[in-house]
């Protein structure tokens, strides 16, 4: 079942009459990770601030569990759990006061110190925020949004800037969060946090989606049908292409095989990275 399913819409900043979301479809099916992905200025951020409720006058259709978005009150807020692109917290407050100063916002609430201890924060809990190092704040930025055991988790860069071992904390809580049962919308730029994550992507440039797949599809679509072969001929190492297609009855493949010793046989596997390049970046004009 689609968790949120989004039609048709559109966006437009007051001060600008340019639209920067330019009717755009896509669906969140429950249970999924979906990543929304695009370089910057492409709508990312705008789309999330649109499903969270913050920017109110948009046009297109948006359901959330089936039911227009805009027929929720504040009992929409119960429901989900946003982590923002800029950690806001209250420096002269600590860890700990920030975190119960939030969740006295909602009706559910999760106990603190689990979720402080799983960030690795326990410790620094009763430390004052301004004193946190940034990959603290970001990690209690991303704790924050789980305060109220939240059925959907909206993530805007959540893992920007942060160190490896800090981001995979936040991954691995981001895929125990979809192991309970959560969906997720992961807005980012960082394909290693996609590649790890994420079930399904749109592509998103200048306020439109552009391609949306599942990463293997995307990889398949994407990659470059062709084995690359090293073998030894001559005492020296030699690298040869053949065309995937047809591999099996290419006599020059084949007969290769047979007669040389080989030391690495690859096929054209691509990377998300090279994929967000090549259909969001400048080389792809249409
Ligand atoms: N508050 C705002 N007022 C006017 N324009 C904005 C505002 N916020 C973002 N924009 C513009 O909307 C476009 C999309 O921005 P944003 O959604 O933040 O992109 P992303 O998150 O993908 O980097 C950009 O052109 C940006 O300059
Ligand atoms: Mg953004």
């Amino acid at each position: 079942m689609a968790v949120f399913e989004i039609n048709d819409l559109k966006y437009s900043y007051k001060k600008n009459p340019n639209p920067v979301i330019k009717g755009i479809h896509f669906s969140i099916q429950k249970g999924e990770i979906f990543g929304l992905l695009g370089p910057s200025g492409a709508g990312k951020s705008t789309t999330q601030k649109i499903l969270t409720k913050l920017l109110p006058e948009y046009e297109g259709s948006i359901t959330f569990q089936g039911k227009e978005l805009k027929s929720y009150g504040a009992d929409f807020y119960e429901r989900i759990g946003v982590g923002f692109e800029l950690p806001v917290h209250f420096n002269k407050l600590t860890g700990l006061e920030n975190m119960q100063f939030f969740q006295n916002l909602y009706q559910t609430k999760a106990p603190i110190e689990p979720l402080l201890e799983k960030v690795g924060l326990l410790e620094d809990k009763d430390k004052l925020v301004g004193e946190y190092s940034k990959g603290m704040k970001m990690r209690l930025n991303f704790v924050r949004a789980l305060l109220n055991e939240p059925e959907f988790l909206f993530l805007d860069e959540v893992t920007n800037g942060l160190d490896p071992k800090n981001a995979r904390i936040i991954k691995d809580m981001i895929a125990a969060f979809r192991a309970d049962g959560g969906t997720v919308l992961l807005t980012t730029h960082l394909m290693g946090d996609v590649e790890a994550l994420c079930d399904r992507v749109a592509f998103i440039k200048a306020g439109e989606i552009i391609e949306s797949n599942t990463p293997k599809e995307l990889k398949i679509k994407y990659g470059e049908r062709v084995v690359d072969v090293e073998y030894v001929k001559d005492k020296t190492v030699q690298k040869e292409q053949f065309d995937l297609t047809g591999i099996g009855e290419n006599e020059a493949f084949v007969d290769l095989i047979k007669t040389h010793e080989i030391r690495t046989i690859h096929s054209g596997e691509t990377t998300l990275e090279d994929i967000f390049i090549q259909i969001t970046g400048d080389a792809y004009v249409e």
